[in-house]
């Protein structure tokens, strides 16, 4: 099989971070989205993989390679513009082939391999779904399912959900789905949608199946849910939880597990976590940080308390010695918060 990665689209929710930079390359316990996808593909024996890039490809292209490093071969494939999941297919069918494939968002993360999603796919069911139960459906493409437990409708980010059954970001297709692409149009939203493209499928009387997820999914696409993505696989760490990588300087400090520090950064009189990722070059002077991603060469000076916040790189942050204040932030690369007297502007 085949694998199929989506690392184009726009990533409007994660703006200003996405203005800069592809959102599929944005660190979860400092290491990028997209590689853990890559790893969960190459986990499950797909290493012929195909990466669907558009505006932010040479970004993508420097971060993941030819694949090498994972033992698996990349193939970039460009999309003009993001046109929709559908889209991406059609614009990879060359490369696809006939080959039964395993789609995968690239802003996706999961907590458990995906063994018992491939496990005995070979194309001859046109697709089989993942799906996951949500406390927000409306967010998502979602499952209509007939009492027999077979799926007989999906519709996408419905105002009035069928059910709480969210389509999880793995899809596996055999060869139907390119017929199915090319004989759907364009939603209200002017994307076309996979979602269609599987309704044709079922309507055409194809076998679609699917299953439902039981570990955690997340969709990394909003600050949220991000963070919360980057509390989770902290919580993978083992033994006190604080991971400090070869040359990083931590002084007069206090780090609270779980928390990652990445090589170069430097931590003076501050306390560092929970749940931060502190990436390379980072520089923590005189601040306590909790919940947080702070990517490469970020900074945070004299804060009291900087909380569920996603700094971009080269951001920095200003407190006021003394003053208590309480901040979270999403802030793009290389933006700048100063919260000390206006007149330093002056100077
Ligand atoms: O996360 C699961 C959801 O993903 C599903 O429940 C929905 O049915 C599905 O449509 C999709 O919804 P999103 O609105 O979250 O899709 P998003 O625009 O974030 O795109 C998902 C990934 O595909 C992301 O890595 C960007 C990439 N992409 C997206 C588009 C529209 C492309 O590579 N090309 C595109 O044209």
């Amino acid at each position: 099989m085949k694998g199929l990665i989506l690392s184009g689209g726009s990533g409007r929710r994660l703006r200003p971070l996405t203005h800069t930079s592809a959102k599929q390359l944005v660190p979860i316990a400092n290491v990028p989205i997209l590689h853990y996808v890559v790893t969960d593909l190459v986990g499950v024996g797909i290493t012929d993989i195909g990466i669907v890039v558009g505006d932010t490809g040479d970004e993508v292209r420097a971060s993941v390679g030819d694949g090498s490093r994972w033992g698996a071969t990349v193939t970039y494939i460009d999309q003009e513009e993001p046109l929709g999941l559908a889209h991406a297919v059609l614009v990879a069918q060359p490369f696809l082939d006939d080959k039964a494939f395993a789609m995968y968002l690239g802003d996706n993360m999961f907590e458990d391999s995906l063994d018992g999603v491939v496990d005995g796919f070979d194309g001859t069911a046109a697709a089989r779904l993942l799906l996951a139960r949500v406390d927000d459906p409306s967010s998502f493409g979602v499952a209509d399912l007939a009492d027999d437990g077979t799926i007989v409708g999906l519709v996408e980010k419905p105002a009035d959900p069928p059910s709480d059954l969210a389509l999880v970001g793995v899809y596996l297709f055999g060869p139907r789905i390119h017929e199915a692409v090319r004989a759907i149009s364009p939603s209200a939203r002017g994307e076309l949608e996979i979602t269609d493209a599987i309704q044709w499928l079922l309507d055409t009387g194809e076998t679609v199946e699917h299953r439902v997820l039981e570990g955690w999914w997340i969709d990394t696409g909003k600050k949220d849910p991000l963070l919360e993505c980057n509390r989770l696989v902290l919580d993978r760490l083992e033994g006190d939880q604080v991971a400090v990588d070869d040359g990083a300087e931590v002084t007069d400090s206090t780090l609270v597990g779980p928390v990652a520090v990445a090589a170069g950064a430097r931590i003076q009189n501050s306390t560092v976590g929970p749940y931060v990722a502190v990436g390379e070059g980072c520089d923590i002077r005189g601040a306590t940080v909790e919940y947080s991603v702070l990517m490469a060469g970020a900074q945070v000076s004299d804060l009291d308390r900087l909380t569920n916040s996603v700094l971009g790189r080269e951001a920095e942050v200003t407190g006021t010695k003394g003053a208590r204040v309480d901040l979270s932030l999403l802030l793009g690369d290389h933006s700048m918060v100063d919260l000390g007297k206006g007149d330093r502007w002056l100077k």
